[in-house]
């Protein structure tokens, strides 16, 4: 009903405005007073988590994407080798796994079959499962070893928004906790990051105040074919979640590849006005990262794209070469994803309205997927 949408034209333009507040939620009470994770309700000994010697993570959809980003966060803040695979995809390649496995569950509903399937296969391998999820008492949590949950809140709109950003928070957390059990040499960036989190619900309610441009242009992109999407390192899952959304509202063919791929094959796509978004990292720390995907933006524009550029405050280089910039405040580069994902949820929620779309309910797509 109206009411449920609180003054807003559907739950999908709701649930991306709760943000901030769901991403804050998903910290509070979990970083004690000296800014260090107290995740009790992980309920898996200390010293079960000092043997894992493999993470792997499996998740569909949205959900996949933050998993993605999870294997960043995980394998440099812990050192310990992590894999990331399509949920439904799991069990039928037989996957290697033992008691030292640590299988992280992501989903939203916490009833979707592929995932729960996986986890049940790896749970009959002797692997521990520790989900994410944001359904108090579903059943992916129920058949866990463990859960954390994310404070997202209920989300109603079929395209996932909050939950994805608290589904990176939990994942951040889960990755800093196992480096602070582990006590891994980097006990002093885990500090930092730990206070960057506490300043990140911030940054993104200040994205969402600098979006009216962004739904300008979407409206102005209504008519397109295609869309594609470019990123690199974190910035490459942003990418394939960004095309993700605008297929699914938008019914457009969209794209996500990553920046260094385009060489190799998908540059051959590049042609007059066609639209692509490209996502940069930050300019500080892995500059040859930002330097290289410059250099991309130039090649793509010199073919005729459209370029839509997202690019940290001050990264004064991109300017040249996007003909339009969103802007997103500074984090560090495993954080980045929190904020440059919020436009191109907005892009696809605006375009897809342009087009007539129903935002909230898009044809063939249910919110929780029951069935293999
Ligand atoms: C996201 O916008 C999608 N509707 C979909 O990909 C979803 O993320 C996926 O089906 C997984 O759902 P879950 O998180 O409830 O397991």
């Amino acid at each position: 009903s109206a009411a449920e949408k609180a003054g807003y034209a559907s739950f999908m333009l709701k649930e991306i405005a709760e943000q901030p507040k769901a991403v804050a939620d998903t910290l509070l009470g979990r970083i004690d007073g000296s800014g260090a994770l107290s995740l009790d309700e992980v309920r898996i000994p200390p010293q079960v988590l000092r043997e894992v010697d493999k993470v792997v993570v499996v998740a569909c959809g949205t959900a996949y994407h933050a998993g993605l980003i999870a294997k960043y966060a995980i394998e440099h803040w812990t050192r310990i080798p992590c894999e990331v695979e399509l949920a439904s995809e799991f069990r039928y390649r037989d996957p290697i796994l033992d008691q030292q496995t640590l299988v992280v569950a992501i989903s939203q509903s916490g009833e979707t079959m592929d995932t729960l399937m996986a986890l049940r296969h790896a749970r009959e391998q002797g692997a521990r499962v520790l989900a994410i999820c944001n359904t108090n008492g579903s059943t992916i949590p129920r058949e866990s070893d463990a859960v954390l949950y994310t404070h997202a809140g209920p989300e109603v709109a079929v395209a996932s928004t909050k939950a994805f950003l608290t589904q990176l928070v939990a994942c951040y957390l889960v990755a800093l906790y196992l480096g602070q059990v582990r006590g891994t040499k980097y006990g002093d960036e885990i500090g930092d990051v730990v206070r960057d989190l506490s300043g990140i619900s911030g940054a993104v309610e200040q994205v969402l105040g600098t979006m009216d441009p962004v739904r300008e242009l979407a409206r102005s992109l209504a008519h397109k074919k295609t869309v594609l999407f470019l990123g690199r390192h974190v910035g490459h899952p942003v990418a394939l979640e960004g095309a993700l959304k605008l297929k699914e509202l938008a019914y457009m063919h969209a794209e996500g590849f990553a920046a260094g791929e385009l060489k190799h094959g998908p540059i051959a796509l590049i042609e007059e006005d066609l639209p692509v978004v490209v996502v940069v990292p930050s300019p500080r720390g892995r500059s040859i990262l930002h330097d290289k995907i410059v250099s991309n933006i130039q090649e793509i524009r010199a073919r005729g794209a459209r370029t839509i550029v997202i690019a940290e405050e001050g990264d004064e280089a991109v300017v040249p070469y996007a003909d339009h910039l969103v802007r997103i405040p500074a984090t560090p580069t495993l954080l980045q994803p929190l904020v440059a994902t919020v436009p191109l949820q907005v892009f696809a929620c605006e375009l897809a309205t342009a087009r007539g779309n129903e935002v909230d309910q898009p044809r063939n797509l249910a919110k929780s997927v029951t069935v293999e």
